[in-house]
């Protein structure tokens, strides 16, 4: 239990010490997060597979995340986690993640993404290291609530029109 983030029985990661105190770049905490290859594979110690403690059809399991072969073709049946970014079929899309240029993009505190560093370093660049731009669900949601529909991050519901596209942080091609 000592050796968790946060209390989290066995789940990895970084506390900043301000946590939410004016987040940016290099000041927020820092998430675990593993690239599966198999959508069975349950992850553990990652932040999303403690989420799938109990939404674990969101997480894991045969024909619940994508037909096969896992992430490399075929179709997703729910939004991928656990899966890093570089490894993308359109990866063009993604390297431009939060304005970047496909190497030490700026990590991003309103879609932020997890890495398989458990390093006790402040990982305020994306794609400076294998297998830290990692989809997970707090990429997209909050833990305890927010005002927003389904505790996203951001306003997606009233988007366009008014809300807030977070989903475009990633999906840069897609705004
Ligand atoms: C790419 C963004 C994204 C990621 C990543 C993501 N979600 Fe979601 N999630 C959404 C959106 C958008 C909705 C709202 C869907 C709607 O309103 O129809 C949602 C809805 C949900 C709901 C509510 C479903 C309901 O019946 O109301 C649960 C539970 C949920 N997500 C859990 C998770 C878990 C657990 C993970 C990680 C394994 C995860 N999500 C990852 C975007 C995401
Ligand atoms: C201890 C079990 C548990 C864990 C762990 C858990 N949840 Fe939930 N979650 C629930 C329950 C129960 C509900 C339904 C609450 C209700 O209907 O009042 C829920 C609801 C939700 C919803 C739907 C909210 C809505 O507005 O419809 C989302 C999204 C969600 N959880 C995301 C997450 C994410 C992301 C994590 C990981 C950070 C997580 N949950 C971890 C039990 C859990
Ligand atoms: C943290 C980055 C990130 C965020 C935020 C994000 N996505 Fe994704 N999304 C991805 C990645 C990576 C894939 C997998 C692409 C692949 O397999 O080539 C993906 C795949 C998808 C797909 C499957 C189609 C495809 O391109 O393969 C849909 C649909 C999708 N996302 C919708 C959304 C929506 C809607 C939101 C916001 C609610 C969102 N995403 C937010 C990274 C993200």
């Amino acid at each position: 239990m000592a050796k968790s983030y946060r209390f989290l029985y066995s789940i990895q990661g970084w506390e900043d010490l301000q946590y939410e105190y004016r987040p940016v770049s290099n000041r927020h905490n820092k998430y675990y997060g593993i690239d599966r290859t198999l959508e069975t594979q349950n992850a553990a110690g990652s932040i999303s597979s403690l989420c799938a403690r109990c939404h674990g059809d969101y997480h894991q399991g045969a024909g619940n995340i994508a037909s096969l072969p896992f992430g490399t073709s075929g179709v997703w049946l729910r939004h991928p986690t656990d899966f890093d970014m570089g490894r993308a079929s359109s990866s063009n899309e993604y390297t431009t993640y939060n304005n970047g240029a496909g190497a030490n993009n700026p990590y991003s505190v309103i879609s932020p993404v997890a890495t398989a560093s458990t390093a006790e370093t402040m990982n305020s660049t994306v794609y400076a290291a294998a297998d830290d731009a990692i989809v997970m669900c707090l990429s997209c949601h909050r833990a305890h609530g927010t005002p927003y529909k389904a505790i996203l991050r951001w306003d997606y519901k009233a988007w366009p029109g008014g809300g807030y596209n977070g989903c475009a942080v990633c999906h840069t091609a897609k705004d």
